[in-house]
């Protein structure tokens, strides 16, 4: 859908864009005058290839300010990037035959990530309606032999939906118990509207058996700048460190410094960004709701709506049927000009996901002209 919505607005069409999974605000000040601040004192060569030890430091300290967890610097390292964090643990710890618990629906590159090295999804329902809520004999049950890991992203990207903690104590519990890993994606955790911020790496005892993929991207509107870690027990820092150290190096040496500066300044720009996601998301959930054949749950966190157009498939719209949410998408975009991204990605058949980090007028239009595709379906 991404690329049949760059060729149509290469040809000038006019469209709303509610695919990108990404802040629409810029970078705050105080960061970028850091990244200036390294280019111009010539901090531009190779840096030690798990991070430089002001960083680590930085985020093994805000990550105790925020969540209560207890690292120290040999237990993290920075990655290019939270899905390069995932993508060396998933490597390390994932071998073929292996199986990896994963509930949907779930963010497409854990799918991806854990086929390529060889390891199977184990795909889980989530209840939709409880909010997308894991229950914990649903992943209980999904334990083989084989199992590796479980995979937890909360808050959810496709849905928004957080899981609780007793949902990821016993997770944990489980792990201990059975000798699995739990990786935990917290790309999203200080975007929460109503909870306070939660990271399972601030229960006790749940280090040696745990794996924290973290991001500043969409945190601190960084998409670009490419700084994500992973805290882990040392040996498994190592042996991602002996993956990254073959591979890409270390992350870039402004962007580490700028990362240093988002982590330790003022916090005060996240507080603001949420704030208007906040307001964004009242927009965009009333205006699905109001849509005749969506439903759609309240996120509880990130920035994305999920909503269920399953009540309007099996119907056509200017001659195409349309049967599925893929379907839908892609008549969505050809006649209304709307970039959604269907729930076949996620491993859910009947839902879209759109992304609020786009401005007010933007969702307004594009709930609009959702308004006006929803009502040609007959
Ligand atoms: C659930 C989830 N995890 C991790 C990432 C990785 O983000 P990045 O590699 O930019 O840090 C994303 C980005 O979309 C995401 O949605």
């Amino acid at each position: 859908m991404v690329i049949e919505a760059d060729r149509l607005r290469a040809a000038g069409r006019d469209l709303v864009d509610f695919g990108v999974g990404e802040p629409d605000f810029p970078t705050p000040e105080p960061i970028k005058d850091a990244a200036i601040a390294a280019l111009r004192a010539d901090f531009t060569k190779y840096t030690a290839t798990g991070g430089i030890i002001e960083l680590k430091r930085a985020i093994v300290e805000s990550h105790r300010r925020d969540f209560g967890s207890d690292y120290s610097p040999s237990e993290a390292l920075v990655t290019l990037g939270g899905k390069h964090a995932l993508f060396n643990a998933i490597s390390v710890l994932v071998d073929h035959g292996d199986e990896v618990i994963l509930p949907a629906p779930y963010w497409v590159s854990f799918y991806d990530q854990i086929t390529y090295a060889g390891g199977t999804p184990v795909v889980i329902e989530t209840d939709e309606a409880q909010g997308f809520r894991l229950e914990l004999g649903a992943i209980e049950r999904a334990v083989t032999p084989r199992t590796k890991a479980i995979l937890l992203n909360s808050p959810s990207n496709p849905s928004g939906a957080i899981f609780s903690p007793e949902t990821f104590r016993g997770a944990l519990e489980l792990c201990r118990q059975r000798g699995l890993w739990l990786i935990s994606d917290e790309c999203y955790a200080k975007f929460l509207y109503d909870d306070r911020p939660y990271s399972v790496a601030g229960e006790p005892d749940s280090k040696d058996v745990l794996v924290v993929a973290g991001s500043l991207s969409k945190t601190y509107a960084m998409t670009g700048w490419r700084v994500g870690y992973a805290l882990a027990p040392v040996p498994l820092i190592k042996a991602m460190l002996n993956l990254q150290s073959h591979s890409t190096s270390n992350a870039a040496s402004i962007a580490q410094k700028a990362a240093v500066a988002a982590l330790t300044g003022s916090q005060q720009a996240v507080a603001e960004m949420l704030a208007e996601y906040r307001r964004r998301r009242t927009l965009m959930v009333e205006g699905l709701r109001a849509i005749p054949g969506i439903a759609c749950v309240m996120p509880a966190g990130a920035f994305y709506a999920y909503p269920n157009i399953g009540g309007l498939l099996g119907r056509s719209a200017g001659g195409e049927r349309v049967d599925t949410a893929l379907a839908f998408s892609a008549q969505l975009l050809q006649q209304s000009g709307v970039v959604t991204v269907p729930g076949e990605a996620f491993g859910t058949t009947q839902h879209l996901r759109l992304s609020y980090a786009a401005s007010p007028a933007a969702i307004a239009e594009g709930l609009r002209r959702l308004g006006e595709f929803c009502a040609l379906l007959k």
